[in-house]
């Protein structure tokens, strides 16, 4: 890819194993690794936290237009701050949860989070997790993986986190809106993980890069 370091891109519906898996397999090639959900998550907080309404897509537009979102690496993983405060304690709250889809179908929105990420790719390899990386905002990567798990797998897992998220509702929004839907990119390699461990999909995906010719 043109002025890119590699990127593997990890794209699935929620509780699919994604940022386990992205962030396993980021340690063992040496990667850093991008939650990009927790950029949207970051946002959708900063939104609320400005008590502005998340029906209110121009002033939401504005509003991320006009914050500063940066990205910091520790041990590898990337941090988001907006507006230079770092929400990561508020980015699972239940409100974030709740409107988080409806914030990243804001066109504008998710231009401005593209444009970042692919300036992340400037500087360093990555593994970067989320649901339009393989067909939008790196198309170009060969390196393209789909994790999916059956639903009751998936609601098993965010409910041993202890976690109430309504993920059925967040998957319809995010199969659905117009733009960038969760989609399985043509080139991605699809790998079921609802009897997998996280090892055994790192594993898997790991195998999968070798043959594809990646150093590793
Ligand atoms: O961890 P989980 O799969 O539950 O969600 P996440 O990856 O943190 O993403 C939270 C929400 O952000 C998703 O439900 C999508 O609405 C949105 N998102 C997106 O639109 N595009 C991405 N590349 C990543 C997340
Ligand atoms: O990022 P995403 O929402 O796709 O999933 P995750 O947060 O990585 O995983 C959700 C939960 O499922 C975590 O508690 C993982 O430890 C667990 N998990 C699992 O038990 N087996 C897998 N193959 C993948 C994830």
């Amino acid at each position: 890819m043109a002025n890119f370091h590699r990127v593997v891109a990890i794209d699935g519906p929620a509780a699919s194993g994604k940022s386990s898996v992205a962030r396993l397999l980021a340690r063992r090639l040496g990667y850093s690794y991008v939650n990009s959900g927790a950029i949207y998550r970051a946002i959708t907080w900063h939104i609320l936290q400005r008590g502005i309404d998340a029906g209110d897509t121009e002033r939401i537009a504005q509003t991320v237009e006009a914050a500063r979102i940066s990205c910091r690496f520790r041990n590898s993983e990337s941090h988001i701050l907006v507006d230079d405060f770092d929400p990561v304690e508020h980015l699972r709250d239940d409100r974030v949860n709740e409107n988080v889809s409806r914030v990243s179908s804001i066109p504008r929105v998710r231009k401005t989070v593209v444009r970042e990420m692919r300036e992340y790719a400037r500087h360093r390899d990555l593994i970067v997790e989320g649901r339009d990386i393989g067909s939008v905002v790196f198309p170009e990567t060969p390196y393209k993986f789909y994790v999916d798990a059956s639903p009751e797998v998936r609601l098993r897992r965010r409910a041993a986190e202890g976690q109430r998220d309504k993920i059925a509702m967040r998957d319809r929004a995010d199969f659905l809106r117009p733009i960038s839907p969760l989609i399985i990119a043509k080139d991605a390699q699809v790998i079921d993980t609802s009897h997998l461990t996280i090892e055994g999909v790192v594993k898997e995906i790991i195998t999968r890069l070798k043959e594809m010719g990646l150093p590793i």
